[in-house]
């Protein structure tokens, strides 16, 4: 049943992809161009560093499969991906593995194909801390994601309906392994005060897994004779939305979700992400042109992240986070609702004086 179930999420999430053409909330957001920014290549780093954690780029594959034979082929094929290519990669949920154990190697198979790469184990939050410990012992796991999903468990035909222990069991995992617990939405984003209970709870990191890409209410919709809950689809909060609200959150951020393109990634380490997270695409990539079209993509978007940075003068992904940003549309209405200051936002890089002082010190 499981295993149905993970690869019915591949065949209707792949379906789902619209590449780089489709739109979402991320192009309410944009750079104010300051034509005299721009870097010099060589002095830009990708590299980013956030709670004791280093990753060589701002950029991983999120959690998607594993649990059937065609996910494990999947599974592995994303390991072979992101060992070349350098990104740090998620497995999908574990669940799978604690209640079939024989199909523990389309998970570990991650391990073996990428033994040196930053490697997150997947779990649900109502799994136990031996279970917790078990996924991260299977992959030899760098950190370990926890995903919250309730709008998804609701419209899944066979999903779960208590949600009311996720917080208590989320604090007993963070305090009962010894990897760094990023939590993360699947794709209706995480609240400001979701984020702050998250600290509050021993949580290291939150992915915020916003609107706007894959969408688990259409998936599992897709799955259900009727149906009929068609009108969740615009359920929750962009990615875009909930890094703005959660800008002072005290707890490093991931964005996730809708991520199409390296302007996309930019933009979301401006609004201050640590690092960027795609699956769907990625995932549409693979199955179409096998590894080698995956690779090629990772390696594209890197490259062109870097360019970006160059043009925009920022030397470090945490510099980004300093460029003038403005915020259109509906995305400034939810600003304006939750407080955010979005003219901060777009003045904030004092460029000019900055600028100034460069042209004092080298006169
Ligand atoms: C997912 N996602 C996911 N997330 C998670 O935490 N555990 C999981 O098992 C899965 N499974 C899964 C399967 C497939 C086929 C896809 C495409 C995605 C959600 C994923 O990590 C991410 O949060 C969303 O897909 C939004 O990002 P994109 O797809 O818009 O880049």
């Amino acid at each position: 049943m499981i295993a149905e179930r993970k690869d019915d999420h591949v065949r209707l999430a792949v379906e789902q992809q619209h590449g780089q053409g489709g739109r979402n909330q991320f192009d309410e957001v944009s750079f104010v161009h300051h034509a005299l920014a721009g870097a010099d290549r060589p002095e830009v780093s990708l590299r980013t560093r956030f709670a004791g954690i280093e990753w060589p780029v701002p950029l991983y594959i999120n959690a998607m499969t594993g649990g059937s034979a065609k996910t494990g082929v999947i599974n592995r094929d994303l390991a072979i991906a992101a060992r070349e290519t350098g990104v740090p990669i998620a497995s999908g949920s574990m669940s799978a593995y604690f209640k079939d154990p024989s199909s523990a190697d389309t998970f570990a198979v991650m391990r073996r194909e990428n033994p040196d790469g930053f490697l997150m184990a997947n779990v649900n939050a109502t799994t136990n801390v031996d279970n917790a410990r078990r996924a991260v012992g299977l992959l030899a796991a760098d950190a370990l994601q926890i995903h919250l999903n309730t709008v998804q468990e609701t419209v899944m035909p066979e999903g779960d309906r208590s949600f009311a222990s996720w917080v208590p069991r989320i604090e007993e995992i963070a305090a009962g392994v010894d990897v760094p617990v990023i939590v993360k939405e699947v794709g209706f984003g995480l609240s400001r005060e979701t984020v702050a209970l998250l600290g509050k709870l021993g949580v290291r990191v939150a992915d915020v897994g916003g609107r706007g890409g894959t969408n688990f209410a259409r998936i599992e919709n897709g799955r259900r004779a009727g149906a009929d809950y068609a009108y969740l689809d615009d359920w929750g909060q962009s990615t875009a939305a909930c890094l703005l609200d959660s800008q002072e959150s005290g707890i490093p951020l991931l964005a996730s979700g809708g991520v199409r393109h390296p302007l996309d990634v930019a933009r979301s380490l401006a609004l201050g992400a640590a690092a960027v997270g795609a699956s769907g695409g990625f995932l549409k990539i693979l199955l179409d042109g096998g590894v080698p079209a995956l690779v090629e993509r990772i390696t594209t978007w890197l490259d062109h992240l870097a360019g970006l940075m160059t043009a925009l003068g920022a030397r470090t992904p945490a510099e980004l986070a300093r460029c003038d940003v403005l915020v259109h549309g509906g995305l400034r209405d939810f600003c304006a609702d939750r407080g955010i200051d979005t003219r901060r936002i777009a003045q904030r890089s004092g460029f000019l004086s900055t600028t100034d002082r460069t042209t004092r010190s080298t006169r």
